[in-house]
């Protein structure tokens, strides 16, 4: 299974990877955990991009592109990957396709979770207020930022995706396990 994971920030893509991650035992591609983790380990990678994100902006294509390509050429992508918050841009998904291409590989949906701007807030400023050590980018300021950049330069790869035939929409409110078995049923219903 090759999936792309959309959705704005806050609406579940992490949640949902886990569970289809496991459920389909393919590995979790996502550059948001790649970029922290850099970031934690204050590598070169993660000293760059620690004030791009801190503030809610996105990091370059450029760099973004050479991120994922190295985690795809790892041996444990042969047998399938969930990406996670990439492609985020036209350029990104441009990029993928090529990369894809060149792999020998093609994606076979990208799914789409759809929450209200509202719902959106609200999990992102609990999430700042619950977490022992909390994100950065979960501040009221980075929040809105990340909110106006997936209107602006990610929501447009969706049209991209759906003139593909790839796209699957889901409703992303409900409770995570109902996010879950409505994406299982989409994805069911595309492979037959
Ligand atoms: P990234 O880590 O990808 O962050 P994000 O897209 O902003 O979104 P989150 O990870 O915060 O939310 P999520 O959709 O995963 O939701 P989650 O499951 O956590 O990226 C971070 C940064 O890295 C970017 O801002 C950028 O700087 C950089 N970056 C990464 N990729 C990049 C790229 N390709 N190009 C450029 N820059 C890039 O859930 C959120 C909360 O809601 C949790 O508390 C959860 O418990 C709760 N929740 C989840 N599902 C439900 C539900 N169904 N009902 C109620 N609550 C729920
Ligand atoms: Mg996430």
């Amino acid at each position: 299974m090759r999936l792309v994971l959309i959705g704005a920030p806050g609406s579940g893509k992490g949640t949902q990877s886990a569970l289809l991650c496991s459920h389909f035992g393919i590995p979790h591609l996502s550059t948001g955990e790649i970029l922290r983790e850099a970031k934690r380990l204050g590598t070169p990678l993660g000293q760059r991009v620690a004030p791009i994100m801190d503030s809610g902006g996105l990091v370059d294509d450029t760099l973004m592109l050479d991120v994922v390509r190295e985690r795809l050429e790892r041996p444990d992508c042969q047998q399938g990957f969930l990406l996670d918050g990439f492609p985020r841009t036209l350029p990104q998904a441009h990029a993928l396709e090529r990369l894809l291409h060149e792999l020998n590989w093609t994606l076979q949906a990208v799914v789409e979770l759809r929450v209200s701007t509202a719902e959106l807030e609200r999990r992102l400023i609990n999430r700042y207020h619950e977490m022992e050590n909390p994100r950065p980018e979960d501040q009221p300021a980075a929040i809105a930022k990340r909110l106006e950049l997936f209107e602006n330069l990610t929501k447009p790869i969706l049209s991209y995706y759906r003139e593909a035939g790839l796209l699957r929409t889901v409703d992303g409110m409900q409770t995570p396990d109902e996010v879950f078995q409505r994406i299982c049923y989409l994805l069911d219903r595309a492979q037959s």
